[in-house]
């Protein structure tokens, strides 16, 4: 036996030791080890197994990395049943997370003890996975059929205390040790515990016949695109009409079906993209990082309030220094009432927004800030503006002080060199709202001390975020790839004549919301005034031209009722609008662009590509160190589906080789510069090798 599975007989009670970590995650050793320590426990006729893990957790799922592998045996499947008929009872001592075939394991064994703190679930979905080890079928037969498709269909985890309630576990332990284990095995032993299978346990009450449509409707907009939801419905259907070895039969083919498929190789690298963007590239891991106590936010606009919030709710005391008493005030009372909201929605309780609050103080006097650990800067997006505002900052600061930029588009270098200690400026963007959204582009530049990187990515994964770490250019990564993709839905419009199905067909594909109604969404006028600061005259360019007459009509996009479409009532659904009909319909006869229908697929294909080019050229450059990177920012910043694995991932997808097809074919057909091929993708392409071998950098 390999010693990540320890076996040892304490009196006459089998105790069983799983140690492989970090997360004590079932790879095939485990599997091996935890068969042959039932055999002996067989031969050395126990009168009771006790089952349990060392380390931060109890086991956290299959081997995610074993996936996509060759199968190796003995598989979970074949445990979980050597485990659920074990003659004597088996106990487990649940810790930590118990997730995914973890839990599986826990509900084959007989009796679940569980530590206070514990988590429980079945997240496979996920990973674009359903549960396959017996889950969709012991599960509904444990909490009834509802719970069990709420927490397999979301993947969501419930605690301990709520497990208990329901049933899934038995006695809450005292503490993690094993003595606590041990004791509640003696006790149930004299209490004459016996092997007690969750497959002999009934299924629940039947719920009525329509209920399992009614929960597919229910699920469907959430879900949608998904096919691993929609096989736990199926399955915990079938769970109410069989016994758990027919039930476990058609899982096991359902769960080999999702394990192969590209929406779970796709949620897989998700997986493990979201872990490795942490690893800022070049960085050591050995770096050291400075202490950050407090923290200094500059502009109480609409960012800088949403960052105040996220350091506060992290417990960072934090100083907001506005231009002004009145703005400030405005900024603070717009916090407030932030909060309120969140209380009134049961998200938060009174007494903790009052600690959250009192990390928050303002100020419209720079000198408050000298002894600050962090500034944070969220004025106007304005090069003149900011440099001021850091020039203050290099004389006001204590040296050692981080000094961030929250800029969308503009040069971390320039802002860096109005300060005498650019290695200690770096560019923090944060997205809207700043205190929910996760994603953070970490801008590195050139200046940029390793430590300053290190000590602001170790400071965001402790207040929630996920730190992506991106060099400088314009609109650095996000910002930057999104530019040609809604040029091209631009261009589109004019050819189709309605922006309807450009944005359907994304949304059908999976994105959030199609290009055109992000462009209502975000304000029309706020990409014209881009377009202005980059000299970029109204009406002088074919492809925004649409957007031009509309900023000049008035219609902004949602805030003023109409954009692309018009916005009608409290629900601001979009209708199509007749009024921009006859505008794209005019803008084209001016351009002289026919307008013709277009299939969905070419509409798709046009947006992924001028997404993946873009996104290839940002690695030759070296602005985002893997590809996988840039899918985690789409993924987490531009409603990107999670099953779709990211824009770069999808370039893998395809296969390069087609992808340079399709860009050719592109060129052939417009003559757009656009559609050259990023050098990157023909070099790989060559080479026969694909975006991910990137992903070792
Ligand atoms: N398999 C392989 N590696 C895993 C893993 C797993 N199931 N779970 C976590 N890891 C690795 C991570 O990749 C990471 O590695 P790294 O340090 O090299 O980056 C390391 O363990 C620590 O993980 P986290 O950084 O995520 O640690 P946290 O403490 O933040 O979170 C956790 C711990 C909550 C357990 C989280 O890792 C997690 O959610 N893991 C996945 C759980 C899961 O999805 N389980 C279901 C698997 S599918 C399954 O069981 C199928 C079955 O039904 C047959
Ligand atoms: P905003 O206009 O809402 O707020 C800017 C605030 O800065 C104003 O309250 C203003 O009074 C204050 N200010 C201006 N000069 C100042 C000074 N010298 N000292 C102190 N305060 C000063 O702008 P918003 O939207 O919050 O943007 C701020 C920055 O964040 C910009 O650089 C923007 O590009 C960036 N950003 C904006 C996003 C968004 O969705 N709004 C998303 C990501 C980044």
């Amino acid at each position: 036996m390999e010693n990540v599975v320890r076996y040892a007989l304490d009196g006459s009670i089998a105790t069983i030791n799983i140690d492989n970590p970090p997360v004590n995650a079932l790879s095939v050793a485990v599997r091996r080890g935890l068969l042959d320590a039932l055999e002996r426990a067989r031969e050395d006729g126990c009168e009771a197994v006790l089952l349990s893990c060392d380390g931060r957790t109890f086991i956290a799922g299959a081997d995610i990395t074993e996936f996509g592998k060759p199968p190796a045996s003995p598989s979970l499947p074949e445990v979980v049943k050597e485990l659920e008929r074990f003659p004597k009872p088996v106990f487990v001592a649940l810790h930590g997370n118990v997730l995914g075939g973890g839990l599986e394991v826990a509900m084959a064994a007989h009796y679940r003890g569980i530590v206070p703190g514990t988590k429980l679930g079945l997240p496979e979905v996920k990973l674009g996975l359903i549960p396959g080890a017996g889950g969709t079928q012991r599960l509904p037969r444990l909490v009834g059929a509802e719970t069990a498709l709420e927490m397999m269909t979301t993947g969501k985890p419930i605690t301990a205390e709520e497990a208990l309630r329901l049933g899934l576990t038995d006695v809450l332990l005292e503490g993690a040790g094993k003595e606590d284990a041990l004791r509640w095995v003696l006790n149930s032993l004299g209490n004459d515990a016996r092997p007690r299978p969750t497959a002999a346990c009934k299924v629940p009450s039947q719920p009525p016949v329509e209920f399992f449509d009614e929960y597919r409707k229910r699920i469907a907009q959430k879900t949608r695109g998904q096919i691993a939801p929609e096989i736990v419905v199926e399955l915990v259907e079938l769970a109410m009409q069989v016994p758990v070895s027919d039930g476990q039969l058609v899982e096991r083919e359902r769960f080999l079906q999702c394990r192969e498929s590209p929406q779970s190789a796709a949620l897989r690298h998700v997986f493990f993209a979201e872990r490795a963007t942490s690893r800022a590239s070049g960085i050591p891991a050995d770096t050291p990082s400075r202490s950050v106590d407090g923290v200094a936010v500059i502009g109480a606009g609409t960012m800088g309030r949403g960052i105040a919030m996220a350091f506060a709710n992290a417990g960072l005391p934090v100083c907001i220094v506005e231009s002004n008493q009145e703005r400030l005030e405005q900024g603070l009372e717009a916090i407030g009432k932030s909060y309120a909201t969140s209380v009134r929605r049961g998200r938060l309780d009174a007494s903790e927004v009052a600690s959250r609050m009192a990390c928050l103080v303002g100020t419209t006097d720079y000198e408050d800030i000298a002894d600050v650990d962090l500034v944070v800067e969220a004025v106007f997006e304005d090069l003149d503006v900011k440099k001021e505002v850091f020039r203050k900052l290099d004389d006001i600061c204590k040296p050692g002080c981080v000094l961030a930029t929250n800029t969308s588009y503009l040069d971390v270098n320039e802002i860096a060199a109005a300060t005498g200690r650019p290695e200690n400026v770096i560019g923090a963007h944060f997205f809207s709202p700043a205190h929910v959204m996760k994603l953070l582009e970490v801008v590195r530049g050139e200046g940029t001390a390793p430590e300053v990187v290190q000590t602001f990515m170790k400071l965001a994964k402790s207040i929630g975020k996920l730190p992506v770490p991106v060099g400088v250019c314009n609109g650095f990564v996000g910002n930057r790839m999104l530019r040609p993709y809604a040029r091209q839905a631009q261009l589109l419009l004019l050819e189709v004549g309605t922006p309807e199905p450009i944005d359907r067909a994304m949304e059908s594909w999976g994105m959030a919301m199609g290009p055109l109604a992000v462009g209502d969404l975000a304000g029309l006028d706020i990409s014209y005034r881009s377009r202005l600061a980059q000299g970029i005259k109204p009406h002088s360019l074919r492809e925004y031209a649409v957007a031009d007459a509309l900023v000049e009509m008035d219609r902004l996009g949602q805030k003023s009722g109409a954009g692309y479409y018009r916005y009608d009532g409290y629900k601001r659904s979009r209708q199509v609008d007749e009024r921009t009909i006859e505008l794209i319909l005019r803008v084209g006869t001016e351009w002289g662009v026919p307008q013709r229908s277009i299939e969905e697929s070419e509409l798709i294909d046009r947006l992924l590509l001028a997404l993946i080019n873009e996104g290839a050229a940002i690695l030759r450059e070296r602005i985002a160190a893997r590809p996988s990177d840039i899918d985690v920012i789409y993924l987490n910043g531009y409603g990107f589906p999670s099953w779709r694995g990211g824009p770069m991932f999808q370039a893998d997808q395809l296969g390069l080789d087609l992808v340079l097809d399709k860009l050719a074919h592109l060129k052939k057909a417009t003559g757009d510069t656009c559609w050259d091929a990023d050098p990157l993708l023909v070099e790989l392409a060559e080479r026969g090798e694909a975006l991910s071998t990137l992903n070792q950098a």
